[in-house]
């Protein structure tokens, strides 16, 4: 139980540099309402404890208990369209006045509204629906219609990946956290392959700024994924994020090439978009990108307004295989008001035009991020699409080592102007601001960020 994971999604809780942040920012209420909530919640490896005390969360921004007001470029991307957006407030209150619940026997009109627009707005036709709570078991409803849609139990996903903490999602996820020692043995046949990740190609490619060079890797990536579906030759399904979180961003081609293998092969291909899904990456679906449309499609987080816990699973008729089982059967699967808030949220992002905004103030970032990267060498790697981008720090461009201190100093320098987000990986500033943000507030964002590099690395007496 001694055993410290590798870094994953998120930065780990317990490092001296939180601990001395913690000391000179928290004033004493800040302290004892820590302290409360580590003797009360169970400890868990980035999470409890806690980084700060929250008692607002508005708009952008969230606010601590001291006052002080972070613009929000992590949010756990829920925050699409920003925290506490009074169209949502208002719908969820007329949905508790009008139908607080809807015992599942009994069809209730938000539930199936809410079902149609996905369906409607969804890529070729995922036209069937289920709701969970949360975004791990609609993952693993996705799991079981695969099994049983294939006959098959097998699944390829790959190292690093995050689909959540049930043992199902953590058998298939990719971070130790999540899979070793303490949780036993997990669920037999997920076979895992290495991911896309150009910058440091795990099958050894060199890259060219972050670019793949694909006429000497030839998609080696893809091609091991077809490699492991013949080679099984009885797999269920393929389950990826088609961006991932951290970030990565496949090379061209990729998810052409996995899902031409995945036809080839009988399986099929499962979309975890649950923090890229309605519009975060500048495109409603983060596999619009790549013009390819997967067998399931698993949505969550966003859906639920950041407001209530929704998630949703899509496929197509000809995977309603389940009809003498139940894949899902959760208590709150057609709650009205989950329901209400998931439409009116998706209403808000096509009405506010969230995921054009997205779009055109995240090139922005990723244009200002590149200017940036070309004056400092410690910005190994600048990538991210719409509004899910990060920078690789590292100790200089040539070695790629990851500077994973430095990216903690940077993170707590920050905060310390006002900007929350997270690291990812170690080493990788990960930015997913909510699609609402303005120009003004990305503008404060990316000076902050180059501000707080540079203070750190002349404290640390590092050629920037
Ligand atoms: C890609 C991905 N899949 C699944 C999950 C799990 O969702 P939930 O925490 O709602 O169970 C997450 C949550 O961070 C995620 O990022």
């Amino acid at each position: 139980m001694s055993h410290i994971p590798a870094p994953g999604e998120s930065e780990v809780n317990t490092s001296s540099r939180r601990k001395l942040w913690a000391e000179r920012t928290h004033d004493q209420s800040t302290r004892k309402m820590l302290a409360d909530d580590a003797q009360y919640f169970l400890r868990q490896s980035v999470s409890t404890p806690c980084l700060s005390t929250i008692a607002r969360a508005d708009g952008a921004y969230i606010e601590d208990t001291q006052g002080r007001r972070y613009l929000d470029f992590h949010g756990n991307n829920v925050h699409h369209i920003g925290y506490g957006h009074p169209r949502l407030k208002a719908a969820i209150a007329q949905q508790m006045d009008e139908l607080p619940f809807a015992p599942r026997r009994f069809a209730c009109e938000p539930a199936t509204a809410l079902a149609k627009k996905l369906s409607d707005i969804a890529p070729g036709n995922l036209s069937k629906v289920l709701f969970t709570t949360g975004g791990s078991s609609a993952v693993e409803v996705a799991m079981k219609i695969a099994r049983a849609a294939t006959g098959r139990h097998k699944s390829i996903s790959f190292w690093d990946a995050f689909h959540g903490a049930g043992f199902g999602a953590a058998s298939i996820g990719g971070e130790q956290m999540f899979r070793s020692h303490a949780v036993g043995p997990l669920l037999s046949g997920t076979q895992h392959v290495a991911p896309f990740d150009c910058y440091r190609c795990p099958y050894g490619y060199p890259d060219l700024n972050g670019k793949p060079q694909l006429e000497l890797c030839k998609l080696t990536c893809a091609n091991f994924v077809k490699y492991v579906l013949e080679k099984e030759g009885d797999v269920a399904a393929v389950f990826a994020e088609p961006a991932r979180a951290v970030p990565y961003i496949p090379p061209p081609g990729f998810w052409a090439a996995v899902r031409q293998a995945c036809n080839e092969h009988g399986a099929l291909l499962v979309f975890d978009e649950i923090p890229t899904g309605l519009g975060k990456t500048g495109k409603l679906f983060a596999c619009d990108h790549d013009d390819v449309v997967p067998d399931i499609l698993v949505l969550g987080k966003a859906l639920g307004g950041g407001i209530l816990p929704l998630a949703a699973v899509l496929t197509t008729p000809e995977l309603d295989v389940g009809e003498n089982y139940a894949f899902g059967h959760y208590t709150h699967e057609k709650n009205p008001v989950s329901a209400a808030a998931g439409l009116t949220t998706i209403q808000i992002i096509e009405d506010e035009a969230l995921v054009e905004n997205a779009a055109k103030l995240g090139a922005i970032a990723l244009q200002r991020l590149r200017e940036m990267q070309s004056h400092h060498n410690v910005i190994g790697d600048v990538r991210g699409r719409g509004f899910l981008f990060g920078i690789e720090l590292v100790s200089d461009k040539d070695s790629k080592i990851p500077a994973n201190d430095l990216a903690e100093a940077v993170f707590y320098r920050c905060l310390d102007k006002g900007l929350s987000f997270k690291i990812s990986m170690g080493n990788t500033l990960t930015f997913t601001p909510p699609l609402i943000l303005t120009e003004e507030q990305l503008d404060f964002a990316l000076t902050v960020i180059e501000e707080s590099i540079m203070e750190e690395c002349k404290l640390a007496g590092l050629d920037t």
